[in-house]
């Protein structure tokens, strides 16, 4: 092993690039432009490997997720950026899964981090609603649930046949995320914290989240918790989204709901996930796919990916530098300077281009924490 490629040598932060397809491609080098301009901004020393694992090399040599790649991510970098997956040449979308889904699962990525912030009034479809309002952070469990691909089709293509998916939900892994969920809140002195389930008609798998709620709670006497059934919280979510601060829930009504907020706040063009692993390496990533008409065509939006790149410098430890980033991308919002489906009349390339030159010229201050 080369030492120079063990992360975190010489303060250096190493980070795995996988822009993947259709517009994963033309959103990660916007996203990589600003990393590379907020790092000069500050000074410090960022480290982009770029990895070609996406449908044209699965095409090209059948390689989806090359042998021992989580390994090696674990072992040589801080972070992994991904732009998205998904080819119309390949159906079976057998490359994507391996990668996204192999990845999320060998790297143990427990965590689904979903922040909902409406960056300026007129992006949301709610009457009278404003910045003040939309601001939370949805944690869904990433490893779990109905998404486990346990179960089994039996007596296919009859009229008898029988479908069964298996919804996994362990005491360690319900406990983890809420756990994480407590955690986040307390260190960013938010207050309120709420866990969502259908604990009154899923009696066995959801009641054990009820249980252990209950009992993490406990130990987090100065945050505010609060439970809504899913279907109560959907309707919540659009008529006073200002309650919430943190939400936490399964695989399945996280995914789902976390849609739902990406929509309030401006829709996937501005909408940023990160899988996370506390202990060890962590991807992040745009909530959108790879929107494949709009390839190469220099009009997707780079916000989300640009917006998950700064919530992978916050998750380092760069946190003036992921407001820095932030503030700009606030700015582009403000001020229009963005494609067209935000109002704007820029290609993705002159997003990228008026973001970097905006940090290049206010610099990176220190972030003032709020008491
Ligand atoms: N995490 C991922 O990599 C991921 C997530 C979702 C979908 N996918 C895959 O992406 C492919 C396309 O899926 P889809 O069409 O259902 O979803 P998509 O998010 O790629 O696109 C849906 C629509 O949203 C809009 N959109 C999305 N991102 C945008 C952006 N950055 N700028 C401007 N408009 C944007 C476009 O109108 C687009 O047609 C499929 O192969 C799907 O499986 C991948």
């Amino acid at each position: 092993m080369n030492p120079a490629k063990l992360k975190g040598a010489n303060g250096i932060k190493r980070i795995a690039v996988i822009p993947g397809d259709g517009i994963g491609v033309d959103v990660t080098a916007e996203a990589t432009k600003v990393l590379r301009a907020v790092a000069a901004a500050a000074g410090r020393s960022l480290e982009l490997v770029e990895f070609d694992w996406g449908a044209d090399r699965y095409l090209r040599d059948g390689v989806t997720l090359p042998q021992g790649a989580e390994e090696m991510l674990r072992r040589e970098f801080d972070a992994i950026l991904v732009g998205a997956l998904g080819d119309p040449r390949v159906p079976s979308m057998k490359h994507a899964a391996d990668i996204l889904l192999g990845l999320r699962f060998k790297l143990d990525l427990f965590v689904n981090a979903r922040p909902i912030e409406l960056l300026d009034t007129a992006l949301t479809p709610l009457r009278d609603r404003t910045e003040r309002d939309i601001h939370f952070i949805v944690f869904r469990e990433n490893t779990e649930g109905l998404y486990v691909g346990m179960g089994g089709i039996f007596k296919k293509g009859t009229p008898d046949e029988i479908a069964i998916q298996e919804d996994v939900n362990t005491r360690k892994g319900v406990e983890r995320i809420i756990r994480y969920a407590f955690e986040y809140a307390r260190q960013h002195q938010l207050r309120r914290l709420c866990m969502s389930d259908k604990s009154n008609a899923l009696t066995y798998g959801h009641d054990l989240w009820q249980r252990v709620f209950a009992q993490v709670k406990e130990e987090y006497a100065d945050i505010e918790s609060s439970h809504w059934y899913i279907d109560a919280l959907a309707m919540q979510m659009v008529k006073d989204p200002g309650q919430f601060q943190v939400i936490v829930t399964c695989n399945m009504f996280g995914d789902i709901i976390s849609d739902l907020g990406a929509q309030l706040a401006g829709g996937m063009g501005l909408a940023p996930s990160g899988n996370i692993n506390p202990e060890s390496v962590s991807l992040f990533e745009p909530v959108h796919g790879s929107a494949p008409k709009y390839a190469g065509k220099n009009i997707a939006n780079p916000l989300a990916a640009i917006l998950a790149a700064s919530m992978m410098l916050d998750h380092l430890g760069w946190a003036d530098e992921a407001a820095a980033i932030n503030a700009a991308v606030r700015a582009s919002v403000r001020e229009k300077q963005t494609t067209p489906d935000l109002g704007g009349s820029l290609g993705t390339r002159e997003v990228g281009d008026w973001l970097a030159n905006q940090i290049s010229k206010q610099g990176v201050a220190p972030v003032r924490v709020q008491q």
